[in-house]
């Protein structure tokens, strides 16, 4: 009896972990069906099913070259690299975005966060990161690092707005992959912030979960990436204990940053 007991409650234990987990990354439920593994083809029709699984995308592909990233020479002006991105019709974001978001900040800085993709507010303005998860992100930087938002580079794997701000799928990750790996060789940051999980799970090269990687040193390329969660998550649980891992997580960065 006791030891049943003991099974029950640690199958408890692991089932909260696990539920944890998924809200901790924005999983409120399951299709009753599988959903079949990424396409790294687009789908036949727009209404594609959304596939979280850029860690594909991050296995499959070396560096710019593929697909538009031409002749850029081994350090890109960041305007060659919007050139080249020119009226983007690549993948079926196109379709419904109002305009392309590109970047914002410093094309010097040292340091890069790196985002999911345009949300509502962004698509209308074109600007990463102005809606309510950019207030909290412009907040933790100037509030809590003390540096102007002006002084960093931001900018997200994907472009343009996914409909409904579903997660990019892997086959748009992978098409607009040569234009963050071009921002990146422009700016030339000295430290990455991956925001969430699939921006970490890009610069990874594997589908990691978010919970157990954050505040963990990475590399991209050899630029040492930190890993931490995303403002739209801190804002659903907003929690002092998730504040204050974010916290620390951004001060190590710009610690290494300006060491
Ligand atoms: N706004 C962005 O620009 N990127 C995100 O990932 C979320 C909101």
């Amino acid at each position: 009896m006791g030891s049943l007991n003991k099974e029950a409650t640690d199958i408890l234990a692991a089932s909260r972990a696990w539920i944890a987990e998924f809200a901790e990354e924005g999983i409120e439920g399951f299709e009753r069906e599988a959903v079949p593994s990424a396409p790294l083809a687009p789908p036949p029709s727009s209404e594609a099913t959304p596939v979280s699984d850029v860690a594909q995308v991050a296995a499959a592909d070396p560096l710019p070259g593929s697909l538009d990233a031409p002749n850029w020479p081994e350090q890109p002006t960041l305007e060659q690299v919007r050139a080249s991105l020119g009226d983007c019709t690549r993948c079926r974001l196109s379709e419904q975005r109002t305009q392309i978001v590109f970047h914002d900040g410093n094309p010097n800085a040292d340091l890069m966060f790196v985002g999911e993709g345009p949300g509502e507010q962004e698509d209308l303005r074109g600007i990463p990161f102005c809606g309510r998860a950019g207030e909290l992100l412009t907040s933790m930087i100037e509030k809590g690092l003390g540096i102007s938002r002006s002084d960093v580079y931001i900018c997200n794997i994907v472009k343009c707005r996914p409909p409904k701000n579903r997660t990019p799928m892997a086959d748009e990750v992978s098409t607009c992959r040569p234009f963050l790996d071009g921002q990146i060789a422009a700016v030339r940051p000295k430290v990455i912030v991956a925001l969430g999980k699939p921006a970490s799970s890009l610069l990874l090269g594997r589908d990691i979960a978010i919970t157990r990687v954050r505040g963990t040193w990475q590399e991209y390329r050899g630029i040492p990436v930190m890993p931490t969660f995303h403002p739209a998550f801190i804002l659903r649980q907003y929690t002092a204990e998730n504040r204050r891992l974010v916290w620390e997580d951004l001060k190590a960065a710009l610690a290494r940053s300006q060491a």
